[in-house]
Formats: C-alpha cells, structure tokens, sequence
C-alpha cells in the first residue's frame, strides 16, 4: 500500500509553493497526496511566524495533531508529524519540548533534505530538528513536478525567484525565518516556467520576500534584473501574464517601472507596501524610505502605466505610534488610492528589535486604528472596483463558479470575475464588459464578437 501524506499550509504565497514542492519531493519518496490529517502517514504543518496569531495556531493544531497519532496508534497505525516552515525555523529545538508530539522540524531552508530525513526517522526513531541554513542550493535538488501533478494544480502558478531579506525592519522576523537575500539562476527559473508553460500554466507569479532585489546569474554570466528576467520569460510560447510579489520601495528600479510600460505580458498590478505614513515611524520601523520617496515612486509608477492598480501593507500600532503619525498614514492612503491593501495590528516577535522598543501601543487603541484604517481601504478598493464597471477587458478563466455554466477569472488587476462562461474554458482568455461590482468580486458579461 502506498504511503499518504497531507500537508497543511499556513501565511504567505512562498510557504504554498514550498508545500508544492515539498508534496513533489514527497510523490518521489512514493508517497501520495492525502486529502485530510486522518488517512495521512506523514503530516506536515508549513507554519507562518510573521505575527502571533499565525504562530500559535500552530500549537492548537499540534494539539489536535497529538490526539489523532493516538487514535491512529490504537488501529496500528503510525503517523510521523513534522512542522516545517518559519515556526520551525524560528523555534528549533524548543518546538520539541513544548510539543512533545512533533517528530521533525525542518526549516525552510532544508526541504530538499525531507527524503533523507523521514527516513532517518524511520529507521531511528528519534525526532531530529534540522534547521541549518546549508550551502547548497535546495532549488537545484528539489524534484520537479510531473506534468500531471502540474496541470491537476491550474492554469496559474507561483515561482519562487528570490527567498530571503537584508532589510531588516525591525518588526520583522523574516530575515531570521529565512535568512539572507539568496536570487535562484535565470536558467534554472526559465527551465521550471518552461516546463509549467508545458503542463497548461498560463500565468506565473514570480516570489519572493523582496522579488524587485532579484539579482540572479543569466546565461550570459552576468546578473540580471528582475526586469530582464521578466523579458525573457514573457518570450516562453504559452505563457500569457507574469505577476511579481512583494516589492520593496528601496528596490524598485528604472527598469522595473519601464517595464510596465514595455513588457505586454507583465499584467498592471503592483504590491509596493508602505507600512505607515508617519516618517517618525519609518525610521523607527528602519524601512529606509520616506513618505516623499514613495509618493513621488508611485508618481513615476503611474506615470510608467497609467491604470495599474497599486495595493500595499500596513502596520497599526507600532511602538511609539501617536495619533499624528496614525493621521498621516491616513494622510498617504488618502493621496496614493489603493486598489486593495492589507492592514495588521503590530504583533510584537522574540528577537526582533522592535519588540524591545518602550511605548508599546495598548491593544484596544491599535484596534480602533485598524478599524478606521481597514474602512478607508475598503471603501478605495470598492471605488477603483466602481470604476471598472462598463469597462472591457481580458480575464484569464481559472476556475468554475458556484452556478451552473458559470466560470470565475481574473481580470489585468487580479480582481476575480465571474462570468456566464458557456463554450468557454479553464485557461481561456476572454474579454468582458464589466457588468456588475460585488464586495469581493464584479461580474462580466462575454463581448459579442462586432
Ligand atoms: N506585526 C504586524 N504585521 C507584521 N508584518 C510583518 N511583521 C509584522 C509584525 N511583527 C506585516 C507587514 C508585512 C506583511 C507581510 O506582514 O505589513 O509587509
Ligand atoms: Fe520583513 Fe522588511 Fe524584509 Fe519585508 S523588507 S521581509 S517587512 S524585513
């Protein structure tokens, strides 16, 4: 009998292209996806340290996790559990003792190295916490998927190009989660797009923790941009739209604003987080810009494409914050008009520096700011989704809808789209009117051919 896997993800794009390639390295080990905990051999959590609340969800579902292994036990049958991902990565050793259920934690920097792994486990019986940062390149060891396995996942992808970050914010745990600024070779990005070109991908997000530094090896010996990486893979025969995330202010080069201009592949969207409009805060936060910088960047922004839809991050409630420094991120949302954002309450993380900062913000403050920062959002997002109605244009079909013959897209805006989809297919591209504006999507109707 085959060996069953399940693999629970947690927190951002990155960690759900890592499960992917984590269930190919698995399928090559001989184990197959398995649709829930209770049926699964091997249990992975990929887990998401960015705030608190994302972390300690871990612990409940390791809970849960504990009292399935028994009732597994009890019908002979063995469960291996392992947290993968920035919790583990952050917690090494420690997870152990507090949960004494988990049986390996990895780090994300170590995935490739899961085979070998489980298999010491096996064999010895004894957890093992492997959280190295390893010289190799774990992208070149880790398994492709099958063309099947690719096409059974739809007609859009992800592809991490860049993992890591030097910027060190200081409210930030990623550059401790997943270590230094690391750019994957151009040849061997274009090998992993050509081959998702292959099994029916029609549009590629590129990933990573600051996707505009990308800095990676060419073909020709030199190190490419982001923008000239872009170039080249909008030439790959079958690939209709490529997307980037998440940018940094400090990185957004001249190319890269051009190429919005330039490269018809490169779909008008852009996630340029700001995380507070107070230069006070910025500085304390070590972001590196100011308020000015990133207007007048989104001047040039816009300027390069006049339609892009510009979404951000925000972070409310960081120490120190006064209602001034509050006033004036509403002050920058106000001028920059997003298009969708995403906004969090501070959420203090061990080792971090600002965790030690005085003037922490009293929790019912930091949720009143939320509330009055997430409706300015909402309403700017309902406002440029109003301005869409009436318009045409191209959606790639992804999905079917909830209603019979109904198909759901995305628009140039990653907007989703619902439209009557009838003679129309999964990876189609269509150009709508848009006929409707719904809080979470608009509606679409299919142009009647002149
Ligand atoms: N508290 C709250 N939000 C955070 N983010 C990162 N670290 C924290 C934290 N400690 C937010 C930032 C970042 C997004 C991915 O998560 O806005 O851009
Ligand atoms: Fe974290 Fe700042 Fe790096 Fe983004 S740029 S991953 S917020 S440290």
């Amino acid at each position: 009998m085959t060996k069953k896997a399940y693999i629970k993800t947690y927190g951002c794009q990155m960690n759900v292209y890592d499960s992917q390639r984590m269930s190919d390295v698995l399928a090559s080990m001989g184990y197959s996806p398995s649709p829930g905990p209770e049926e699964a051999d091997l249990v992975i959590l990929n887990t998401c340290h960015i705030r608190e609340k994302a972390a300690e969800k871990v612990y409940s579902e390791i809970g849960s996790l504990r009292r399935l292994k028994k009732t597994r036990a009890g019908a002979g049958l063995d469960t291996i559990v392992a947290i993968a991902g920035c919790v583990a990565q952050a917690e090494g050793e420690e997870m152990l003792r507090r949960a004494p259920a988990v049986d390996l934690v990895i780090g994300p920097q170590i995935y490739h190295r899961l085979p070998e792994l489980v298999t010491r486990f096996v064999r010895d019986r004894e957890p093992i916490v492997a959280t190295e940062f390893p010289l190799e390149d774990k992208f070149d060891r880790l398994a492709q998927p099958a063309p099947h396995v690719t096409r059974a996942r739809g007609v859009t992808a992800f592809l991490t190009v860049q993992e890591g970050c030097d910027k060190f914010c200081t409210f930030c745990v990623v550059p401790y989660t997943r270590g230094a600024e690391v750019s994957r070779p151009v040849a061997q990005i274009e090998a992993e797009a050509r081959s998702l070109a292959e099994a029916g991908v029609r549009e590629i997000t590129l990933l990573g923790q600051n996707v505009n530094a990308y800095h990676g090896r060419g073909p020709d010996g030199e190190i490419w941009s982001l923008a000239r990486l872009l170039a080249r893979l909008a030439g790959l025969g079958g690939i209709e739209r490529l997307r980037f995330t998440t940018s940094h202010p400090r990185d957004m080069s001249e190319d890269l604003i051009a190429a919005f201009r330039h490269n018809a592949k490169l779909m008008p969207y852009l996630h340029l987080p700001v995380q507070s409009g107070s230069d006070r805060i910025l500085k304390a936060m070590n972001r590196r810009h100011r308020v000015r910088d990133y207007l007048r960047l989104i001047e040039r922004i816009r300027s390069s494409r006049s339609d892009i839809a510009v979404s951000g991050d925000f972070i409310v409630g960081f120490p120190g914050e006064t209602e001034e420094d509050f006033a004036a991120t509403l002050e920058l949302v106000r001028k920059v008009e997003y298009a969708s954002a995403f906004s969090f309450k501070y959420s203090p993380r061990p080792g971090t520096p600002a965790a030690e900062m005085a003037f922490q913000i009293d929790d019912a403050i930091a949720a009143e700011r939320l509330q009055v920062l997430q409706d300015l959002l909402h309403r700017q997002r309902h406002a440029f989704n109003a301005a869409c109605l009436g318009r045409r244009m191209d959606i790639l079909v992804e999905k079917p809808g909830r209603h019979d013959g109904q198909l759901i897209g995305r628009s140039p805006y990653l907007q989703a789209i619902h439209i009557d989809g009838r003679g129309h297919r999964i990876g189609d591209m269509v150009t709508v009117t848009i006929d409707g504006v719904g809080a979470n999507s608009l509606s679409g109707h299919i142009r009647m051919a002149a």
